[in-house]
């Protein structure tokens, strides 16, 4: 109870505020009081809140069970909508208590530390909303083998899906990330991570995480999955190139799906990328002759979801002089402390410090690490250049002392 607490006491301060006059009024029975959260005012206040269809506690379990508001299809959590540890309903009697349970308006939707394989039981659930500011949560459970809920659809939170150690896939088709109808207060967090280690999520799934601009993926970590034979995404112009590698790729591709390497074998045919706008993947180009990367003229976005990884790693092309992806102004690479790195790649590119800021002023306008050559960050690069100047105007002048002290020499030798 302590730890609830504290969390809510986290959420009034630490959380936008709603309320301007959160008076405090004591509630029975509770050892401390914080006053009603300004979340729950504002669901208490919601429109498509109905009477007697409000959950007044926060975990699901036998105790509430006969207050469930059972015959709503949309019910209002104002303390927020927990399944957890503390659950002791079997599949089938949480099936029968959500069987009308359509929507829900809580500012947590969670479902942890449980041992359920899945949430069928809560099949039925179209929408979530939790005004943007919550958190739609699936985390810890370490049997559950996906979500699985065919039917969810609208979800306005945050999003949170981890640590589930049997995790595969998140099986969530329809869900999109829409801003709340009704209390539009956030942009949103997403993070989907350390889950079963062949998790994979579907490229469509992740174009709904990544319909607005401004949401922040956190953690994404895992993998995409193949896209299917009978993808409408491949009408689309979507590539898998674990499947049709780029010799065998299509010239036309403009999404490319799994990590592209570019190497010695297929350089010839990186002509066929003029298009592509986003990778779903890392990209790697190591040991080719290849002298520019102008075949990447069509590159925004790369969503890596390899945990520490660069997105872009260009190691090895003695040739490789000038690295200029004009358009690439977007990435994901979770955990990664450096997301774009070259090495040992012509002696042209730490020759000037313009493909290094060129990237790094693309990228951010704050981050000054990001963009690495042969180890060095921009700023560094740009200072073994000025030192490099600076030696070369001292040998100079060096040598031009020399110069005046040997024709002085000569002077003195003409005259005695
Ligand atoms: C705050 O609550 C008090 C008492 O309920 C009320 O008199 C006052 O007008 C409220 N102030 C605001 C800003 O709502
Ligand atoms: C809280 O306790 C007071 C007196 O102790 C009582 O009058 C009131 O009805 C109680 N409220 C609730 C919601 O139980
Ligand atoms: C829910 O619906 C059932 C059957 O329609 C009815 O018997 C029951 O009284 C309803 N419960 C509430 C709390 O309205
Ligand atoms: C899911 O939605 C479809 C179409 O609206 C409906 O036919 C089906 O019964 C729903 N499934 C569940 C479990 O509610
Ligand atoms: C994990 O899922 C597999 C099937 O995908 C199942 O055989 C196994 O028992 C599950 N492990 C746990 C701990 O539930
Ligand atoms: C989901 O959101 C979209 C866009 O805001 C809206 O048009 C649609 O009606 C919503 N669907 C449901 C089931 O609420
Ligand atoms: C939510 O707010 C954003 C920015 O304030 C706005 O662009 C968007 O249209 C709003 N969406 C809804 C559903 O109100
Ligand atoms: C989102 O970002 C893309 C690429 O950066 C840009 O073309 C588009 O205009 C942006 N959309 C909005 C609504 O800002
Ligand atoms: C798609 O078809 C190709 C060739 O028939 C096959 O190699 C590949 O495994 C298939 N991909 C999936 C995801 O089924
Ligand atoms: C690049 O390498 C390939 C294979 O190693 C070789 O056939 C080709 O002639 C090289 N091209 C250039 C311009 O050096
Ligand atoms: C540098 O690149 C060349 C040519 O690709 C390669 O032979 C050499 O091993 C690389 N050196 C290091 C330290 O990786
Ligand atoms: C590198 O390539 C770009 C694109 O073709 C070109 O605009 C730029 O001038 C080149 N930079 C250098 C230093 O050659």
């Amino acid at each position: 109870m302590i730890l609830l607490f504290s969390f809510f006491l986290a959420l009034i301060f630490g959380g936008p505020a709603f309320a301007e006059n959160s008076t405090i009024t004591p509630q029975n029975g509770t050892e401390i009081d914080y006053g009603p959260d300004p979340m729950e005012l504002e669901i208490r206040q919601d429109p498509r809140c109905l009477p007697g269809c409000f959950f007044e506690t926060n975990i699901l379990g036998s105790w509430w069970l006969e207050d469930f508001p059972q015959n709503c299809t949309t019910v209002c959590a104002p303390f927020g909508f927990r399944i957890d540890g503390q659950t002791d309903l079997s599949e089938k009697q949480l099936t029968e208590i959500l069987k009308n349970m359509k929507n829900v308006i809580a500012f947590q939707f969670a479902v942890t530390h449980t041992r359920f394989k899945n949430t069928h039981f809560l099949a039925k659930l179209e929408t979530v909303d939790c005004y943007d500011v919550g958190t739609f949560m699936h985390s810890i459970n370490y049997r559950m083998e996906d979500i699985g809920l065919l039917n969810l659809s609208n979800v306005s939170c945050n999003i949170d899906i981890g640590t589930n150690n049997n995790m595969t896939r998140l099986n969530l088709p329809q869900l999109n990330l829409v801003h709340s109808p009704y209390a539009n207060y956030s942009s949103f967090t997403v993070s989907v991570s350390y889950n079963h280690p062949d998790f994979c999520i579907t490229v469509p799934e992740m174009l709904k995480f990544m319909v607005y601009n401004d949401t922040n993926f956190e953690w994404m970590i895992g993998d995409y999955c193949r896209l299917s034979n009978n993808s409408e995404l491949l009408s689309q112009k979507y590539c898998d190139v674990r499947d049709t590698p780029l010799e065998v790729m299509a010239s036309d591709c403009l999404k490319i799906v799994g990590n592209l390497l570019i190497d010695e074998k297929n350089q010839n045919f990186v002509g066929k990328l003029a298009n592509v706008d986003t990778i779903f993947g890392n990209l790697i180009i190591r040991n080719t002759n290849l002298t520019d990367t102008n075949f990447l003229g069509s590159l925004i976005t790369i969503m890596s979801m390899r945990e520490g990884e660069p997105v872009i790693l260009i190691e090895n092309n003695p040739e490789l002089r000038n690295v200029t992806i004009p358009k690439f102004v977007k990435y994901h690479a979770p955990q990664t402390h450096v997301p774009v790195q070259m090495y040992n790649n012509s002696a042209e590119l730490s020759k000037t410090s313009k493909f290094c800021y060129d990237l790094q002023n693309q990228l951010t306008d704050t981050m000054t690490w990001i963009v690495r050559i042969n180890g060095l960050v921009c700023d560094y690069i740009q200072r073994d250049i000025d030192a490099e100047i600076a030696r070369q105007t001292r040998d100079n002048l060096g040598s031009g002392r020399s110069v005046v002290f040997l024709m002085g020499i000569f002077v003195l030798n003409i005259l005695f």
